[in-house]
């Protein structure tokens, strides 16, 4: 397979949003809000546009991923800034070819070689171990309503950094977007049919293991 990975464009914007939509669609929820997760935050502060990367497929735009500043605060209120990445998605008929893989390893390296600390995402430990990503219990790390939560991950890019840092990830505002607009949003792409899935059941089951 010919697969280039390149920084994203404005002119990509809405190719990738409509991306971001066909990979996310039903998976979690019946229909999703990821592209509009990643609409507001190429208009955020917290958007880094250095780790913006699409993956192209003999021209095609086939995956994608874009990361964000977050803060690791402790009990103190001293803070460390942090890197997310996510939306991270790959086109259904060009998942399991090593695209999602391609576009995280890529990700690391430069942000890495940007000076950046770490990594904090939530996802599915099952395929961000891989990369190194570990329980972000380990560091004694919680999500920002304080709770350890199994799919809060963490991958330090210099080793120790972490140690001695316990505290809460907070991640970029533009996470949180208005309900509204979003149905505004929405409207704007071509109608699709929500469903109930299998996946969604498991992804409450992963999202419930907080404590
Ligand atoms: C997750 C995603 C980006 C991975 O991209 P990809 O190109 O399919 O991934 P790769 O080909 O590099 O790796 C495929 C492997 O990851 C595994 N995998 C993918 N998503 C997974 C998940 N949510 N949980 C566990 N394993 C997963 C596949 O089963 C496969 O496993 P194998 O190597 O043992 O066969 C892609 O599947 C996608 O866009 N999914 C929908 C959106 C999404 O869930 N994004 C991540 C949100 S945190």
């Amino acid at each position: 397979m010919n697969m280039i990975i390149r920084n994203e464009k404005e002119k990509d914007y809405r190719a990738v949003e409509e991306l971001t939509r066909e990979a996310f669609w039903n998976l979690y929820v019946p229909g999703c809000e990821e592209h509009f997760i990643l609409h507001n935050l190429r208009n955020s502060i917290d958007f880094i546009p250095e780790l913006d990367f699409i993956a192209e497929t003999e021209g095609r735009i086939t995956g994608h991923i874009v990361c964000s500043r977050g803060i690791i605060k402790d009990k103190q209120g001293r803070e460390k800034e942090v890197i997310s990445f996510g939306p991270v998605s790959v086109l259904p008929a060009f998942q399991k070819q090593g695209i999602g893989s391609a576009l995280i390893s890529h990700t690391i390296n430069i942000a890495r070689a940007m000076g950046y600390p770490a990594i904090c995402i939530y996802g599915d430990p099952r395929y961000y171990s891989r990369f190194g990503f570990r329980c972000a219990e380990k560091y004694e790390i919680k999500t920002a309503d304080d709770k350890f939560a199994v799919a809060l991950q963490v991958l330090e890019l210099k080793q120790g950094v972490l140690n001695n840092m316990p505290g809460r990830f907070i991640e970029s505002d533009a996470f949180r977007g208005d309900a509204d607009k979003f149905v505004e949003f929405d409207s704007t792409f071509p109608y699709k049919e929500k469903a109930e899935t299998e996946s969604q059941r498991e992804f409450r089951l992963l999202a419930s293991l907080r404590y």
